[in-house]
């Protein structure tokens, strides 16, 4: 039998899943494999989006469908549409998924109804809250995977508790800390803290954007009531998300905002320039799945503002805590950290910058079983 020679199709979708597949991307070409990149375009800013690739060192994606915004089902509609003639041309020996975005669950499922193996790269993640539109994508997406490639021990349990089959389930490690590894050094060179007149461990970076917390306007008056407590102690930087500014500007908040001293209210940034801000910063708010990953492996304090956290290792082991959206509980927060009450966290183990050569190397033993 001719083994045919391993293709897969990366699929990217929005902010959080390029500093994910960069690393995958790579460590599957340094290993033989061709490696193509769908761009669903559910992000599609250039600041929500090329800046990431150029950060990032991505190639151009050889795909970009232009999905855009809309509802849920709408968004996921469209990308099912538009990559399906896309997976007929390429026929790919895998699709590779990463996170839990709408494009995610998307293509894994067209993927999965055309009998093409999928990979599921953060499998596992579970914050146990069905009203979260990430946690029914991370359900689907793993129930349609035939590889799935988890990055700490609460995914392992999960998995198991779920009735996957071990032998589909590989602990790898987190391949965004890959990416911060590898980008730290640039990062540092950007100089974002001095350009915004900051100095390093003088100022929060806060990042909020979850529909919990700022689609209605009660949440969302609380967010600037929290972000004028802050600023009474320490500069604030505040990224402002898309759905965050549209919602300001929907409920007349942005006034209230642009009076409130010590507070940098600045467009969505690219990856080294946040990456720059977060690990000078004294502590972090936010509502993201992500930097509450990032925060513990550089050991920079977080709190975020959730009720769950699907990735339960940066509480336990790391410097993450959660929180609810309460100003003065924040506020107080904020107070003992600074006070310096709060214990180092330690970094969970595989992430070591090394994540994405063990999806590699596992994906390659595969294909060679699968094929043999
Ligand atoms: C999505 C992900 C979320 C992730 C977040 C990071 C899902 C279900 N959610 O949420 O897990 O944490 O990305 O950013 O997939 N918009 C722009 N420009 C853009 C992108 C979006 O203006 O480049 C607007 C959209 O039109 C929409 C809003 O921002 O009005 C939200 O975008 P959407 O992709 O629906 O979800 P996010 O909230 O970004």
């Amino acid at each position: 039998m001719v083994t045919r020679p391993l293709k897969v199709l990366n699929v990217v979708g929005a902010r959080p899943n390029f500093m994910k597949v960069g690393p995958v991307h790579r460590a599957l070409e340094a290993a033989g494999a061709t490696s193509v990149v769908v761009h669903t375009g559910q992000h599609y800013d250039a600041k929500m989006s090329d800046v990431f690739f150029r950060d990032l060192g991505l190639p151009e994606p050889d795909h970009y469908l232009g999905i855009g915004g809309g509802t849920h089902a709408e968004q996921t509609a469209r990308v099912m549409m538009a990559f399906e003639p896309v997976l007929e041309a390429e026929r790919p020996e895998l699709v590779l998924v990463v996170g839990d975005v709408n494009s995610t669950l998307a293509t894994a499922l067209v993927a999965a109804k055309r009998h093409v193996p999928v990979a599921h790269v953060e499998a596992g993640l579970r914050s146990g809250d069905r009203a979260m539109p990430e946690e029914l994508n991370r359900l689907c997406t793993d129930a349609l995977s035939d590889l799935l490639f988890v990055t700490e021990q609460s995914g392992l349990d999960n998995l198991r508790r779920e009735g996957v089959l071990d032998e589909k389930v590989h602990f790898v490690g987190n391949v965004m800390i890959d990416s911060l590894v590898a980008a730290l050094p640039k990062a540092r060179a950007t100089g974002a803290v001095e350009r915004l007149g900051l100095t390093p461990q003088g100022f929060v970076l806060m990042t909020m954007h979850r529909p919990s917390n700022v689609d209605a306007e009660a949440p969302l008056r609380e967010v600037v009531r929290l972000l004028q407590a802050l600023a009474a102690r320490l500069p604030i930087v505040l990224p402002l998300h898309p759905r965050t500014a549209g919602n300001l500007d929907r409920f007349g908040l942005r006034d209230a905002l642009a009076a409130t001293g010590g507070l940098h209210l600045v467009e969505p940034l690219g990856y080294l320039d946040f990456l720059g801000l977060m690990e000078a910063a004294s502590a972090v708010v936010t509502d993201s799945g992500g930097i509450q990953e990032e925060t513990t492996f550089l050991g920079v304090p977080c709190v975020t503002l959730r009720e769950n956290t699907e990735r339960p290792v940066t509480v336990t082991l790391g410097t993450n805590e959660l929180a609810p959206l309460d100003a003065d509980h924040v506020a107080a927060r904020l107070d003992a950290i600074l006070s310096g009450e709060e214990g180092e966290g330690e970094v969970p183990p595989l992430w070591d910058g090394h994540a994405a050569t063990r999806i590699a190397d596992v994906i390659v033993g595969w294909h060679a079983g699968d094929a043999g």
